[in-house]
């Protein structure tokens, strides 16, 4: 027999009973010295930490992006140079549903990525869309609020949904990709994932240029019906978890081929859409997908609180060669990430190992909760900057991002103004077949049971902008449904 560690308590000494607690006779009471009992039931008080106000549900594991194609003259990014192989990690949820939500349910899924780079750590937090439901920060919140719980009867409302997104209509492209095939792929492998943002990359030269990342499946596309995906729910509630960990497991990587869209800086004022918008697209005519890389996922965390659960990614965790942009919607989440971290893992959430970055790093943050690192400002004696002190971790210029163009006066933009919320759906609504656009009506109508038919009209009305067959096929299928006619309350909600 192999010879076994001693158990001891946290302070380091050995424990010579974890079966019986220490009692007063043999029918107890037990003893208030037994300090042992008291800290294990108190460990077990403090198991839980908030789940993630959104994207509580996920599935991650390690893995390598290896850059195959030069882009060397857009980015000056070292992680982006031509053979750079770098360490990365992944996580992928589903946004609304709680940390013990089933894996197989209709719902965006997020597609975060942490790669550690030499020059920091780099998070492309996307998800498995190419654009959102808003396109104003002050509307997440809101449009969040319509996805979680009614706090009455603590159930999920398809009325507040169908209200909300009926009332935003630069939420159609999203919905009508929520409501496809693709918004219930049938695990993490076989959807592809998007930065969604227009992010923005500059070189050496100080020249910037706007940019989409595209990671593509390279397992191919697949996705469950809902009947079938309430099969697999029936059966088991983690599918997800199990394909991922054990494909990985048994030595099947799965890859996705990295593909960015570049725009010149000076174009942003000549689209015919805003290149800013997250609602919208870049039609791939116009900026071609270059493809300049591979991402596989081989290994397997050791630990799922530790490594998955205590990851933080945020769109601040950019390095030198990649920006941000004017997007409304990044800037809120530029802010909104770190500030989660905080509240959900603690101050120094980005000491701990899965957060950690693999290079060198100085910083003039001082103390806190869980500072178990000292200073990180490169000498005892600098704890404040700027300084004299020898050996003190000092600017580098160098890595200045150029300036970013903005213009005009400080106001509040009517953001449903002036944006067409219509031709990019039509786009994609015309590359469904039959098939696919059958599917995309009985889906919307199943969502719909027991919404108010004033709401339900108000929805119908934009589809009807987006192309007629798309209003006449999702009135059929709720017809068909939920024996639904015009201004009437639908049946299910009597
Ligand atoms: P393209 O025909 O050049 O591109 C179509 C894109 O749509 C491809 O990236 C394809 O992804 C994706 N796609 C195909 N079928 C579906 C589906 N059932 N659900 C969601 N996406 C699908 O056209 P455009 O670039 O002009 O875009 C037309 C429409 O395609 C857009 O309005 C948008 O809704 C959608 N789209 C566009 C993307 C873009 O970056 N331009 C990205 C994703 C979607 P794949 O290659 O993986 O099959
Ligand atoms: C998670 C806020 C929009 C993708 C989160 C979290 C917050 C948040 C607070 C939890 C973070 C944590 O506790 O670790 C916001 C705000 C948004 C926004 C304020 C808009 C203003 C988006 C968009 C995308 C996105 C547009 C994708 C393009 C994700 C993903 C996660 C996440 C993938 C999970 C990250 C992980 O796996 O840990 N978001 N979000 N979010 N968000 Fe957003």
């Amino acid at each position: 027999m192999s010879e076994r560690p001693t158990m001891t308590t946290t302070a380091g000494a050995p424990i010579s009973d974890n079966q019986n607690a220490l009692t007063a006779g043999p029918r107890g009471g037990v003893m208030l010295q037994d300090y042992q009992l008291i800290e294990k039931l108190a460990h077990q008080n403090r198991e839980r930490i908030p789940e993630r106000v959104v994207h509580a549900k996920g599935w991650g594991a390690y893995g390598t992006l290896t850059i195959t194609g030069n882009i060397s003259r857009y980015t000056r990014a070292k992680a982006l140079q031509p053979g750079a192989q770098t360490p990365m990690l992944a996580r992928f949820s589903t946004v609304a549903g709680e940390l013990g939500a089933a894996d197989h349910e209709r719902d965006v899924r997020g597609f975060a990525l942490k790669f550690y780079t030499e020059e920091g750590n780099w998070d492309l937090v996307g998800n498995n869309t190419p654009v959102f439901f808003v396109r104003d920060p002050y509307k997440f919140p809101d449009f969040i609020h319509t996805q979680k719980r009614h706090p009455k009867t603590n159930l999920r409302s398809a009325t507040a949904m169908w209200d909300f997104w009926s009332l935003s209509p630069e939420s159609l492209h999203q919905t009508t990709i929520l409501f496809s095939d693709r918004g219930l792929p049938i695990d993490p492998m076989h959807m592809n994932g998007y930065g969604s943002h227009t992010y923005s990359f500059w070189n050496d030269a100080g020249e910037r240029f706007w940019v989409k990342f595209h990671f593509k499946t390279r397992q191919g596309h697949r996705h469950y019906t809902n009947a079938e995906a309430e099969t697999i729910v029936g059966r088991t509630r983690e599918g997800y978890q199990e394909a991922l960990f054990g494909e990985i497991e048994r030595g099947a990587f799965p890859q996705w081929t990295l593909q960015v869209q570049i725009m010149p800086e000076a174009d942003a004022d000549r689209t015919p859409y805003d290149p800013f918008d997250l609602t919208k697209v870049w039609p791939h005519a116009d900026y071609p997908p270059i493809e300049i890389g591979v991402m596989e996922l081989n290994r397997n965390a050791e630990n799922y609180f530790a490594e998955i659960e205590q990851a933080a990614f945020s769109p601040s965790n950019i390095v030198p060669g990649i920006g941000h942009s004017p997007d409304k919607m990044l800037q809120a989440r530029v802010f909104s990430y770190a500030d989660a971290h905080r509240y959900r893992l603690g101050t120094h959430y980005e000491a701990l190992p899965v957060n950690a970055p693999r290079c060198p790093v100085h910083h003039y943050h001082k103390d806190g909760q869980m500072n178990f690192f000292g200073q990180r400002t490169g000498n005892v004696d600098a704890y404040y900057e700027p300084n004299s002190v020898a050996g003190s971790a000092a600017e580098l210029p160098s890595a200045k991002e150029p300036p970013l163009k903005i213009s005009g006066d400080m106001d509040r933009y009517d953001h449903r103004i002036g944006n067409d919320d219509y031709s990019q759906p039509r786009a994609l609504f015309n590359l469904f077949d039959a098939g696919q656009k059958a599917r995309l009506f009985s889906n919307i109508a199943a969502a719909m049971a027991g919404v108010p038919g004033e709401i339900v009209e108000r929805q119908l009305a934009h589809y009807k902008l987006v192309h007629p067959d798309y209003e006449a096929g999702v009135r059929a299928a709720l017809k068909a449904a939920h024996g639904y006619q015009a201004d009437t309350i639908s049946a299910a909600a009597q």
